[in-house]
């Protein structure tokens, strides 16, 4: 008879069968499956059977999410990654290489500008940044080594709504790929796959998770998009935890629920901050005020504009820093998407990397808020930021 911690370890490694199957996926808490013999773990390894090897290279609870997301994006296929940033460096290494040039828009979320310089550059590509909103200039931007044209449905923090099917086409035209970050507006809102892009990469740290407990992201489209940016990412070691993907399911369940309620806050904060004392400019979709209104009409879901608003406040800097200090409902944190509203000061934080000039080309000055507006009580939330934007 085997030893105790012999028998142990087995007893405790038993999986259950469960006949009925359970209400929510599984977290399938294991680094490693057991094979039956060496073909088997080669094949599974080469994705040439279905199943799981090793958990970096696929997990259950990651391929449920998975599957989960390219339904609801209208993708062939997904894979989910350790956060939205390594879904960012997933996407872009799978279709750039050495010599080749992408097209980013000048209002973009800093994560990008980080990883033009941190990674891309140094792997010989080069990035051009674009008014992405200004189609003449896009096109005048294309070269023979343009490969990549990188969009945000709804941008971070400015919230300029891409025209995802009139630049895919420009593009196209041009053999050149489009990748598309729906992270602001979530499949709830948008699915550029069907406006044609052909790569949409999500931080699922944000709405999709939506309780500001997870980090996470996803890659999706075309089977053979994706198994290329697969490769990347298993490279590299960028593939999520079942944990996180548990809670992303979770947070998926109530995504639309909370996208309408996030739309009607934040068109409610917006009606009212804009033109309310100390406020020079609200930026949101949703108001007949912003450039894209109209687009926005056209690609976000039954007239919904999502939660993320960005407030120009009349005192630049200093106005800032007391907006912040002030507000007692609202939460000074980074990040966004979640069930608080958070409050951050780009300039000294997403955008950090970005000196004054690179702050206005971006379309954002010394005193712009990011204001992602959740699930509270609306007239809480007026009061709370009204409050907060007060002069003196
Ligand atoms: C639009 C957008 N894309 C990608 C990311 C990166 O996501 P993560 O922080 O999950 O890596 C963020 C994070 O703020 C974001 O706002």
């Amino acid at each position: 008879m085997p030893g105790f911690s012999t028998r142990a370890i087995r007893a405790a490694s038993r999986v259950p069968a469960a006949p009925q199957p359970p209400l929510n996926v599984p977290i399938y808490a294991t680094s490693t499956f057991e094979v039956a013999d060496a073909t088997e773990l080669a094949e599974l390894l080469e994705f040439a059977r279905p199943g799981h090897s090793y958990s970096r290279y696929s997990n259950p609870t990651h391929a449920a999410l998975e599957e989960a997301l390219a339904e609801l994006e209208g993708a062939e296929a997904a894979i989910s990654t350790a956060s939205g940033m390594a879904a960012v460096h997933g996407a872009l290494l799978s279709v750039l290489r050495s010599g080749d040039e992408v097209i980013v828009p000048k209002a973009v979320y800093g994560g990008i500008v980080g990883i033009v310089s941190a990674v891309l550059e140094r792997s010989g590509i080069s990035a051009r940044a674009v008014d992405t909103t200004d189609f003449a200039a896009v096109e005048a931007a294309m070269r023979p080594t343009t490969r990549l044209l990188w969009l945000e449905t709804i941008s971070n923090p400015t919230t300029a709504v891409a025209d995802v099917a009139a630049l895919a086409e420009l593009a196209h035209a041009r053999d050149v790929v489009v990748a598309v970050d729906n992270t602001f507006a979530s499949p709830a809102l948008a699915t550029p796959l069907a406006l044609g892009a052909d790569l949409v990469v999500h931080s699922t740290t944000k709405y999709i998770g939506g309780h500001s407990d997870i980090i996470g992201g996803v890659i999706l489209g075309s089977a053979e998009r994706v198994a290329a940016a697969r490769k990347i990412v298993i490279n590299a070691g960028g593939n999520g935890s079942p944990w996180e993907a548990f809670l992303a399911l979770r947070g998926l369940k109530t995504l639309a629920l909370r996208m309408e309620r996030h739309s009607v806050n934040a068109l409610a904060v917006a009606r009212v901050l804009e033109g309310a004392p100390g406020i020079d400019a609200v930026r949101y979709p949703g108001l007949a005020s912003h450039p894209q209104h109209e687009l926005a009409g056209r690609i976000l879901r039954d007239g919904m504009a999502g939660g993320m608003l960005a407030v120009e406040l009349a005192g630049g800097r200093a106005a800032g820093e007391r907006f912040l200090g002030r507000m007692r409902v609202a939460v000074h944190a980074t990040s966004l998407g979640g069930v608080e509203t958070l409050v951050s000061h780009p300039a000294s934080s997403s955008h950090r990397q970005l000196d004054e000039t690179g702050l206005a080309e971006a379309g954002m000055g010394p005193g712009t808020l990011r204001v992602s507006i959740g699930l509270e009580d609306a007239e809480d939330l007026v009061a709370d930021l009204l409050a907060a934007a007060a002069p003196g």
